[in-house]
């Protein structure tokens, strides 16, 4: 065993400080979250509880096996737009029956349930989810459809739903859908592309077009029930595998169907693993609140891995960049972690060669960002940074085994690129409320915008600002401001760049649940894949 030691001191001065932050940035983003959680409001729930219908947690709940947790993935979906935290979806990893699988559910208590750009956005990520890990998706049905007033947004990328369910089926991956109410018009294809379907009595509306617009295209009176009730499916359009008397009976008999779905994972449960020397509660104060000052990045592996047993690679060669193999609950995992925040030539080709190494053994990656980007400045660019970081980001751009990403602290520039960032395609993304991203820090950009602003009237031979100082001090203080603000992990979750924010104690479960997942679908590494990397 090689255990980490360490060197926290959980009596200083910094480390009280740190907590306190850490805990003062959850507890706002627990206000964020309970505003998901409430839905519609008071008086759309009451209405939704006074019809004798579940809510959508409820429902996700029932479903799922007693006491076995749930992920839930993009909880702040639509933060800081115009449409309601949560973006009137859940989504999240539970297990049914013993299988892990991928559920969605409509929010019907906001606007009906109907689907704006942020729940597309984050359907569509749930999607992938359940594509890239083989695991079965569960939609919980009950919505207006798209979002009226915004379907622009949404009409031409939202094809893409219907899609994903007949490429998951043809993929050999199960997709179920239980129908609690409206799924109307472009909503009916969800049951309709979806492998096995239960549908609820005088509950279910599935049809094309309801009542009156059938009445407006070919003046036929109809109803609800025949045009598209779970009888009328069940007897006659044969829509409805699966007819129910309620909700309980129809999420029973969903769970029936993933009982006899034969879905197995790829590779089995690794067993019993020792949880970390130190305590994960610790995790609460290693980042400092000005991610300018640096911390030690294996004080937090140290609290995530089994028995805080870590391998480091290539400790003597550059050290700004941690890397080294532990495992996490039982399953093997190759770790990179940001240390001094900068990433120079000899820490982008260390990550190359470890991320190679990964691969060829089949072992998935996780990323601890925190990182104020690639080296710049003469010495730098002549030492060749940027052939050596795109090494890096060949590296990571193709590698085939997953990669878990969590922001820790900063994670800036192409370094957030390098370190699998979420356009890089890590399987799961997640931030910590301490974490900021960005193209760079709000001052550095600010800073830039300025001297460009000086140059560009210089060239006009123009005076940059009479006031100098003052004027150019309130622009760079506003710069500064709104970068700060589109930096902070509320604004990227509700953007969905990542999967959700977490509590930095929760990370080892978390990346557990994410690890169990993967290991749905094979874990297998590039052979030879990569592109060329430039020497
Ligand atoms: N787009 C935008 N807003 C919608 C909406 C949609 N597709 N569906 C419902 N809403 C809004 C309603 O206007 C209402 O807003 P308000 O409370 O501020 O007045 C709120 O959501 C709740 O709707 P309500 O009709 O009171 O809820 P309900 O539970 O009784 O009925 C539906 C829900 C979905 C059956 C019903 O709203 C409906 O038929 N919507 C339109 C469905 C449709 O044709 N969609 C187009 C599909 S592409």
């Amino acid at each position: 065993m090689t255990v980490l030691r360490s060197a926290l001191d959980v009596a200083s001065p910094e480390y009280a400080a740190h907590r306190a932050e850490m805990l003062t940035k959850l507890a706002d983003l627990g206000t964020e979250h309970a505003k998901a959680l409430a839905g519609g409001g008071e008086k759309y729930v009451a209405r939704h509880r006074a019809r004798g219908k579940l809510l959508a947690r409820e429902r996700v709940e029932l479903l799922l096996d007693p006491d076995t947790p749930f992920l839930e993935l993009s909880p702040l979906a639509a933060w800081g737009s115009d449409y309601p935290v949560g973006a009137s979806m859940v989504t999240g990893i539970g297990v049914v029956e013993g299988v892990e699988c991928v559920i969605t559910a409509n929010d019907p208590t906001v606007r009906g349930g109907a689907s704006n750009p942020w729940t597309l956005k984050k359907a569509l990520r749930a999607n992938q989810i359940a594509y890239e890990n083989r695991l079965p998706l569960i939609s919980l049905v009950e919505s207006g459809g798209a979002d009226l007033p915004s379907q622009k947004e949404i009409f031409i990328p939202g094809g893409a739903l219907f899609r994903d369910l007949t490429r998951l089926s043809a993929a050999q991956i199960p997709t179920v859908a239980v129908v609690f109410g409206n799924s109307t018009a472009g909503g009916a294809y969800v049951p309709g592309m979806s492998d096995h379907t239960v549908m609820i009595r005088e509950r279910s509306k599935v049809f094309l077009g309801g009542p009156p617009l059938v009445k407006m295209a070919t003046g036929e009176e109809s109803d609800d029930e025949s045009l598209g009730g779970a009888e009328m499916h069940a007897r006659h359009s044969g829509l409805a595998d699966h007819f129910a008397v309620d909700e309980t009976d129809a999420i029973h008999q969903a769970r029936r169907i993933v009982a006899r779905l034969n879905h197995r994972k790829a590779h089995g449960d690794p067993g019993p693993a020792d949880p970390p020397k130190y305590d994960e509660e610790e995790l609460l104060g290693i980042v400092p609140g000005d991610l300018k000052f640096p911390f030690d990045p294996r004080e937090v592996v140290a609290r995530i891995v089994d028995g805080s047993d870590f391998d480091e690679f290539k400790p003597l060669y550059g050290p700004s960049l941690v890397t080294g193999w532990a495992r996490l609950h039982g399953y093997p995992v190759g770790v990179l972690a940001n240390a001094q925040g900068v990433l120079f030539s000899a820490e982008s080709q260390k990550a190359a060669q470890f991320i190679q190494l990964a691969n060829q053994r089949d072992i998935p990656l996780v990323f601890l960002h925190n990182t104020t980007g690639y080296m710049v400045g003469k010495e730098y660019e002549q030492g060749g940074i940027i052939k050596h970081g795109a090494m890096m980001i060949n590296a990571v751009a193709n590698s085939t085994v997953p990669h878990l990403s969590v922001l820790m602290g900063a994670s800036y520039g192409a370094g957030h690129y390098g370190m699998c960032g979420r356009a890089y395609d890590p399987r799961f993304l997640f931030a910590w409320p301490s974490a900021k991203s960005a193209v760079m820090g709000p001052q550095q950009l600010a800073g830039v915008l300025s001297i460009v602003a000086r140059a560009s009237a210089a060239a006009k031979g123009q005076p940059y600002i009479d006031k100098a100082a003052d004027g150019d001090a309130a622009l760079r203080a506003m710069v500064e401001a709104q970068i700060e603000s589109e930096s902070l992990p509320a604004f990227l979750s509700g953007r969905l760049y990542d999967d959700g924010v977490i509590d930095p104690r929760d990370t080892r479960t978390v990346l557990g649940l994410c690890l169990s997942a993967v290991h749905t679908a094979p874990v297998e590494g590039v052979r030879g894949g990569f592109g060329v990397f430039r020497m």
